[in-house]
């Protein structure tokens, strides 16, 4: 069902330092910051030659992510996202096998503009997990 590791998601406390920490330190390329007040977040990609990283940053009072920072004040890993080819049939497999779909279990458009749906981290061995389709 799972394909390419797409994107790994990191929150950071920061962006300015992350942004520059991959840039300059690391040599990574890096995007320019985009708010995406949808989601609430600014992100930061940075490309690798096989994956993505995502740098996220609150964006708004009720930014989905600001819990999380607020109980990882360093920051830290977010969510890691599989590329799926049908996310219909990906949803309805694993929700028979019992896993839970947070929200009300339907595809949203996510950041890249794609449906995307987010696994219960406790359903996947402390992780949450993020299925695009692509
Ligand atoms: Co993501």
């Amino acid at each position: 069902m799972i394909g390419k590791l797409n994107h790994v998601a990191i929150v950071v406390p920061n962006i300015d330092i992350a942004t520059a920490l991959y840039r300059d330190s690391l040599g990574a390329k890096v995007s320019p910051p985009l708010d995406l007040p949808d989601h609430g977040v600014t992100t930061v990609f940075v490309e690798l030659p096989n994956t993505k990283i995502e740098l996220l940053y609150p964006l708004g009072e009720k930014s989905p992510i600001q819990r999380f920072l607020d109980k990882n004040p360093d920051g830290g890993m977010h969510h890691i996202c599989y590329e799926v080819e049908d996310i219909g049939g990906a949803v309805s497999t694993l929700v028979k096998d019992g896993l839970r779909v947070l929200g009300d279990g339907t595809p949203r458009i996510g950041a890249h503009g794609k449906p995307v749906i987010f696994l219960h981290p406790k359903d996947m061995v402390g992780t949450l997990v993020e299925l695009e389709q692509v």
